[in-house]
């Protein structure tokens, strides 16, 4: 089941967003949070710094698990994903860094530490809210389009080109730009009992569109999320751009 709720403009995407995470910690203060990177989740990161600082949402006993790390790169590397929730949340926020979990980019044996990271995703139960963000060619986390099949487990991803050259933006150059990374899978994701997906922007649109109307299919991997029975949809008018049919839950 997705529900599609339609704001105004990426503030109100972000503000909505953080509102619905702070009530999950306030409620359930152990709280396990699946959190992703990218442009995309920054003002919600932003606005729940903001909620801690003046609002005391606490965060000592919550937990989070990261969607995926670029291969070669370590935490201190600005590009890195460590280095990003570091900087954007968890150096703000009173949470146990050793309660935050992202993918080790620079393991040397990456298929026993992708076992590892599904057993720590079985150990925690899931995650209570598993936040997304969708890359403009249909990957969530880095689970990219395939044509024969959704890859189930943790695994080490071939970014396709596409999606190098979109990231390349953050790098030197596209030459720059890793080619790997580690990727939680689908089973990872829709282990979550609550999916909150973020777009802004027309570049989303066609992504959105085949995960809210398009068939489910390896070529879209968002389009998984139908399966799941609790998705929540937050996105800005201008990702429904032409498709202006779909029955929104809230506007
Ligand atoms: C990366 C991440 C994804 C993210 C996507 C979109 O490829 N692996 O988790 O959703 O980028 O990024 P942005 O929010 O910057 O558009």
């Amino acid at each position: 089941m997705i529900e599609i709720i339609k704001v105004k403009d990426y503030k109100e995407m972000s503000l909505y967003a953080a509102r619905l995470v702070a009530a999950q910690i306030r409620l359930v203060p152990d709280s396990v949070l699946g959190l992703p990177t990218g442009s995309t989740p920054m003002g919600m990161y932003a606005e729940l710094v903001r909620m801690h600082e003046e609002e005391a949402l606490d965060f000592s006993q919550v937990t989070t698990i990261n969607l995926d790390e670029y291969c070669g790169l370590s935490g201190a590397h600005e590009q890195s994903y460590r280095y990003y929730m570091n900087n954007c949340l968890f150096d703000h926020i009173n949470i146990d860094m050793e309660a935050t979990f992202v993918p080790d980019g620079l393991t040397e044996d990456v298929e026993a530490y992708c076992k590892m990271y599904d057993e720590l995703i079985d150990f925690l139960g899931g995650a209570d809210i598993q936040v997304l963000g969708v890359g403009e060619n249909g990957h969530i986390a880095f689970n990219e389009p395939d044509e024969h099949r959704f890859i189930a487990n943790t695994h080490l991803a071939k970014l396709t080109d596409e999606t190098i050259k979109v990231n390349s933006r953050f790098f030197k150059d596209e030459s720059d730009t890793p080619r790997f990374a580690i990727s939680m899978g689908m089973r990872g994701i829709l282990s979550a009992k609550c999916i909150i997906m973020l777009a802004n922007g027309e570049r989303k649109a066609e992504a959105i569109y085949g995960m809210i109307a398009g068939e489910v299919t390896p070529r879209c991997p968002v389009s998984i999320l139908q399966l799941h029975p609790n998705v929540k949809l937050i996105a800005t008018a201008d990702v429904f751009g032409k498709m202006s049919d779909f029955k929104v839950s809230k506007e």
